[in-house]
């Protein structure tokens, strides 16, 4: 891609479209694409330069932002450096028999140091933008407080790095990471921790907010949520339902504080939630199952898209959870209006499909990755999309996660053979293409992951990276599917 229609993304990047509630023609009327196989023209000339037009089956629209995306915890390592305090990850990681292995992500790819060298290989793979995010206790320690200037510096760095190679900077403020000083206060158990969140956004919104074109706020509250309040697999590993709703709208609240501390500063770019949608499919005809696969879609979905898109919580769950539960109890008058603050764009996040039984229970209908909790089913993306777009409006999207994690093994010759990661990308994004052909408004779609990296619970188990990481040299090398990506968004298509 060329560094005009480069300038042209990081333009359109910052300007704020449709806010959300707009009306308009959501799905059928005005196809951004062609659907099927086509040999569609070039997207613009000066995408293609002279030689001989690619030979591409399924084209994106010329403005598609084509990314990948890591985390700060999953990615960083330096855990101790330049005065980062301690997070409930480094607490959960350092327990033993919570990860795998006993890893953690003291080292991690090493990204702190070798950010520099990886940036260029996102400029060599054509990357239109990065999804990162922001480690809170690099800028707050504590969680509170005078922020951490060299915290500070290292993302402003990492942003001026990314617009120099003309890839535009996405950053998400919380990725999982609270600061353990703050759980120590009750965590996303306490309404606090949502107003300190909104300190510390604002914090980052001045100090970065000129060179950041997007904002993502809270990264899957459902996450926290089911792993870390009711499975407890995750950070802070603990099994209480009837404190996990009430996190899931402290969780809310700290994104609609946000989401108004950015507003304040007057500054020019674009914001919104990162939410992990899971369509749920009943699993059987009868009666009982449709019901069971209703509410389940209430606890997977609309729990966290009523809220921030319209403004309410989804009556049956409130129902389900009874009107003496914390979250019932914890929603103070006011907080929906905080929580409905205007976004500008939502970020969807998409592994896989969920199929419910009559009595309420789940069960597999396709093939797994190698987590056991990923069935590979490339329309059920087709189905998220559309539907955001039909129950909730032409709100831009972006996805900000879709990937598969393998075991790579790294050949005699230097490769990485991962064969599956390109067919399950391949699927997706003709998935995705469907649903912009359809009408869905998608202007981005990010890997999820750039990297190889730590991934939570089951630590480096687990490679869902492009690009491979030696973990014990930290050298990086391209997989497949990082040549065949490279392609693809040299082609803008495939
Ligand atoms: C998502 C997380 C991300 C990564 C992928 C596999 O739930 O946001 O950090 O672990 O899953």
């Amino acid at each position: 891609m060329s560094m005009l229609t480069r300038r042209r993304l990081l333009q359109r990047a910052a300007s704020s479209p449709a806010p959300t509630g707009a009306t308009g023609t959501p799905l059928g009327a005005a196809a951004a694409v062609a659907a099927g196989p086509t040999t569609a023209a070039p997207a613009s000339d000066e995408d293609r330069g002279p030689s001989a037009e690619p030979q591409v089956a399924l084209r994106f629209p010329a403005t598609f932002g084509w990314g990948a995306a890591t985390s700060a915890y999953q990615v960083e390592g330096a855990a101790k450096e330049d005065g980062r305090g301690e997070s409930v990850w480094d607490t959960f990681s350092r327990t033993p028999g919570r990860v795998s292995n006993g890893d953690t992500g003291d080292v991690a790819a090493d990204h702190y140091h070798r950010w520099p060298a990886d940036l260029d290989l996102m400029r060599d793979l054509g990357l239109d933008s990065y999804r990162f995010s922001i480690s809170w206790t690099r800028i707050q320690a504590d969680g509170t407080g005078t922020p951490n200037q060299r915290g500070l510096d290292f993302y402003r760095r990492l942003a001026d790095g990314l617009r120099e190679r003309g890839i535009a900077p996405m950053a998400t403020l919380f990725h999982w990471d609270l600061p353990q000083a703050l759980q120590d206060k009750g965590g996303w158990e306490s309404r606090d921790t949502a107003a300190r969140f909104a300190d510390y956004a604002d914090i980052v919104f001045r100090a970065l907010g000129e060179r950041i074109p997007v904002w993502l706020t809270v990264n899957e509250p459902k996450t926290v949520v089911q792993n870390g309040y009711l499975r407890g697999h995750h950070a802070p590993g603990l099994q209480d339902p009837d404190a996990a709703y009430l996190v899931a709208h402290h969780l809310h609240l700290a994104h609609g504080l946000a989401v108004q501390a950015f507003r304040a500063t007057g500054e020019p770019g674009r914001i919104g939630p990162a939410i992990n949608l899971h369509p749920c499919y009943a699993a059987d005809d009868s009666p009982a199952a449709a019901e069971a696969t209703r509410l389940y879609d209430g606890y997977e979905n609309r729990l966290y898209l009523d809220p921030i898109l319209r403004g309410s919580y989804p009556t049956d769950v409130l129902a389900d959870l009874g009107p003496t539960s914390r979250l019932a109890t914890g929603i103070l008058d006011g907080d929906l209006d905080v929580i409905s603050s205007p976004v500008d764009l939502l970020a969807v996040q998409y592994y896989t499909p969920i199929y419910v039984t009559a009595d309420g229970g789940t069960e597999q209908r396709w093939p797994t990755s190698v987590a056991n909790w990923q069935q590979i089913y490339p329309d059920g993306f087709f189905d998220i999309l559309t539907r955001v777009t039909r129950d909730y409006g032409p709100i831009p999207l972006t996805v900000t996660e879709n990937g598969l994690p393998t075991r790579d093994v790294l050949a005699a010759d230097d490769t990485v053979d991962d064969s599956a990661r390109v067919e399950f990308l391949r699927d997706h994004l003709a998935a995705a293409h469907r649903a912009i052909a359809a009408g869905v408004p998608l202007e981005s779609y990010h890997v999820w992951s750039l990297l190889d990296n730590f991934e939570w619970e089951v630590g480096y188990d687990q490679r869902f990276g492009l690009v491979y990481v030696d973990y014990a040299t930290q050298r990086r090398i391209l997989k497949r599917s990082a040549h065949w990506y490279r392609k693809v968004i040299s082609d803008n298509g495939f």
